[in-house]
């Protein structure tokens, strides 16, 4: 068990969360609140690095993230939830640790890499967008936090906070940023609905935390299995069969799961039987949250005093850290002896 650790985490709010995101991260947060001071953050600001043209969608998802939180059971009397764009000090920040970064560096990071080519940037990417890792390495470092959980696809942005707080510590001779571990869930990451490797808003492949029951058969009804398997009687194959996948991880009857698994293959199991029996274990899995989250969208006020709290908390955190982190860079003019 993860005891006494300082958590920090967080998303982009550039749409409601989906089950890619509660695998990855959000069932580890609902356990680490209980022995660990945990801060989740709502990372509007690394949101509008690819979101620039549309603020007022960044905004207006916010909130509905801080549903999905609570709708999980992140529980703010535990967990510290704020938005990062009312942190000034992240920026300054991650003023300070850009000249620790080569842009080479910056470049060959694989997680943006791979974000680059998934939005098309090619040759005109955003220099914010670029150095988003940068960023992200003040979120971590503001709230010297030990354990970052966080899905795979981010372990070298993690990666990169650690190099930014060795060199930090070495040419300021210091120790006032610690490095930080990423943990990275059993389920290393859910597939879309068709089958891709990450399910993600953008790819179009998610189940939303929010759906409706009608939304849930709709995109189970589309996904993705064994392209070979044609009729019922035929054997099927597991490996790379989205439904396979997803029971896997949504149905507590390893059993029951094992048995249809071995139908499939040996022949007269149709998909869609398997895909109505899936419908069944998501919307046993979902129906609660999206019943409370529904309860919780009814009053927004609420949410928002939630989030101001959270905030103010944070920012004192972050405020600390700052002012040490001035001082190990004689940046200290305005302290009185
Ligand atoms: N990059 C994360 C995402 O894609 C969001 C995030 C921003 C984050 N800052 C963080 C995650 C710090 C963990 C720690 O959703």
């Amino acid at each position: 068990m993860i005891k006494g650790e300082i958590i920090l985490t967080g998303d982009r709010p550039s749409g409601p969360l989906h089950l890619g995101h509660y695998v990855g991260s959000l069932a580890n947060r609902v356990s680490l609140q209980e022995h660990n001071k945990q801060f989740v953050m709502i990372a509007d600001v690394q949101a509008l690095t690819d979101n620039y043209e549309h603020p007022e969608k960044v905004r207006n998802n916010v909130l509905e993230v801080a549903y999905d939180y609570l709708a999980v059971g992140i529980d703010p009397k535990k967990t510290t939830i704020f938005i990062q764009s009312q942190l000034p000090e992240l920026f300054e920040l991650t003023i300070y640790y850009l000249n620790l970064v080569t842009v080479n560096r910056l470049q060959r990071n694989p997680t943006v890499k791979t974000e680059i080519k998934q939005k098309g940037f090619e040759d005109s990417v955003p220099a914010g967008f670029l150095m988003y890792p940068v960023s992200q390495a003040a979120d971590i470092t503001a709230f010297k936090a030990t354990v970052v959980p966080v899905g795979e696809d981010q372990l070298p942005v993690i990666e990169q906070t650690n190099e930014i707080v060795k060199s930090f510590n070495r040419i300021y001779s210091c120790h006032v940023l610690k490095e930080a571990k990423a943990l990275v869930p059993q389920i290393a990451r859910l597939p879309g609905i068709d089958g891709q490797a990450k399910m993600s808003k953008s790819l179009g492949n998610a189940i939303f935390l929010s759906d409706s029951s009608d939304d849930i058969v709709q995109k189970v009804m589309k996904m993705y299995t064994d392209p070979l398997h044609v009729r019922a009687s035929d054997p099927g194959r597991i490996e790379g069969n989205t439904v396979f996948m997803y029971l896997d991880v949504f149905d507590s009857n390893k059993e029951k799961v094992a048995e249809l698994k071995e139908h499939y293959q040996r022949g007269g199991l149709g998909d869609v039987t398997v895909k109505k029996y899936l419908i069944e274990v998501l919307t046993q899995f979902l129906e609660p949250i999206r019943n409370r989250r529904r309860e919780i969208a009814q009053n927004p006020q609420e949410v928002k005093n939630m989030l101001c709290e959270g905030t103010g908390q944070a920012q004192k955190v972050a405020h600390q850290t700052l002012e040490e982190v001035r001082t190990a860079m004689s940046l200290n003019y305005m302290l009185r002896e």
